[in-house]
């Protein structure tokens, strides 16, 4: 066989080896068979003595490029299937790090709960501002200056004229002014009072306002859906009561008490009433054809209530291991 013939076997029989070769110990074994000091490859390097002088420099091409394949090949062989060390291989059936992932704040949550059940009976969702004029969070609902109503809610001042709001009702004012009657509005949101802090009241707090605006309101639809409030928010057989109550901006004025299991005692959640027809003057609606009904609810109590939460403090102390029971 010729030199030229050797190299094309040599060349053929190789790439059938390695066509059955998968791993670096068998790339290992093709190195031994060809490329050796005895391998094939150097065998036929040796033959290039008996070729012509003239044809000798085309041979030593062809076997150094033979060569030079022959190490490609392998090479290849090796950083595909061998350059991964153990340590770093993936094992794919270690069980995965476990990331701490958030929640939604209890309060907030009882919010949504709160959204969810006025929703489904017709009232929108509005929101106002958290500062505002002493305007629209005393005087245009019937609180006028001195009157000793505006003592309940002892308030931040940010200027002369210009408080935190100490109820959601100051979006009533706004509401009223911005919308024609009939509307059905509830408004979530945060209000402050400089309060004595105790496990049920803290200077931060949340309510819940809601506005209900149209010919016929009467005093049993208000009963009516701030009872299936409750029974939706904590069940048909959790106590409830009525009592009556005093607000400037309603008439008659009610409140609402849960039965507080923990303390065996009432705790009150929310006031409410018949929209006083001074507030109806306040915003030009015509009290000869609009009434309305109003409450406010507190949202904190309601997630006590709800949750056997035994400190208002807790809303607001960050702590993880209270926030992370819900
Ligand atoms: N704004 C009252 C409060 O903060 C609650 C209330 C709202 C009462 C609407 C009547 C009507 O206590």
């Amino acid at each position: 066989m010729s030199l030229k013939d050797s190299i094309k076997s040599v060349k053929n029989d190789f790439l059938t080896d390695f066509a059955t070769v998968s791993d670096s110990s068998g790339a290992d074994l093709l190195k031994q068979k060809y490329l050796s000091r005895n391998g094939l490859v150097t065998n036929l390097f040796k033959q290039l003595g008996q070729v012509s002088k003239e044809d000798k420099p085309l041979f030593g091409q062809l076997l150094n490029q033979l060569k030079i394949d022959l190490n490609d090949k392998l090479n290849s062989l090796d950083s595909t299937s061998d350059t991964v060390s153990d340590a770093d291989k993936i094992d794919i059936f270690m069980p995965g790090k476990i990331y701490p992932s958030g929640s939604i704040h209890i309060l907030e949550q009882t919010m949504l709960d709160i959204k969810k059940i006025f929703s489904e009976i017709g009232f929108n969702v509005a929101y106002g501002p958290e500062i505002d004029d002493d305007y629209h969070n005393f005087s245009a609902l019937n609180v006028p200056e001195h009157h000793p109503a505006r003592d309940m809610q002892d308030t931040f001042f940010v200027d002369k004229d210009i408080v935190l709001r100490t109820h959601t009702s100051n979006v009533q004012i706004h509401l009223m002014e911005q919308e024609e009657p009939p509307l059905r509005f509830i408004v979530p949101g945060r209000v402050y009072r400089n309060e004595a802090i105790s496990y049920k009241s803290y200077c931060l707090f949340h309510q819940v306002e809601g506005l209900f605006v149209d010919k016929n309101v009467s005093f049993s639809q208000l009963k009516g859906c701030l009872e299936y409030f409750a029974k939706k928010m904590f069940g048909a057989n959790r106590k409830m009561r009525w009592r009556p109550s005093y607000f400037p901006f309603t008439e008659p004025s009610a409140e609402v008490d849960i039965w507080d299991e923990q303390r065996n005692q009432w705790m009150e959640i929310l006031g409410c009433g018949m929209v006083d027809p001074e507030v109806f003057k306040s915003v030009g609606y015509d009290t000869n054809v609009w009434r309305g009904y109003a409450f406010g609810m507190g949202v904190e109590r309601i997630a006590m209530l709800k949750h056997d939460i035994d400190d208002i403090r807790l809303f607001y102390n960050g702590d993880v291991r209270f926030l992370r029971q819900f």
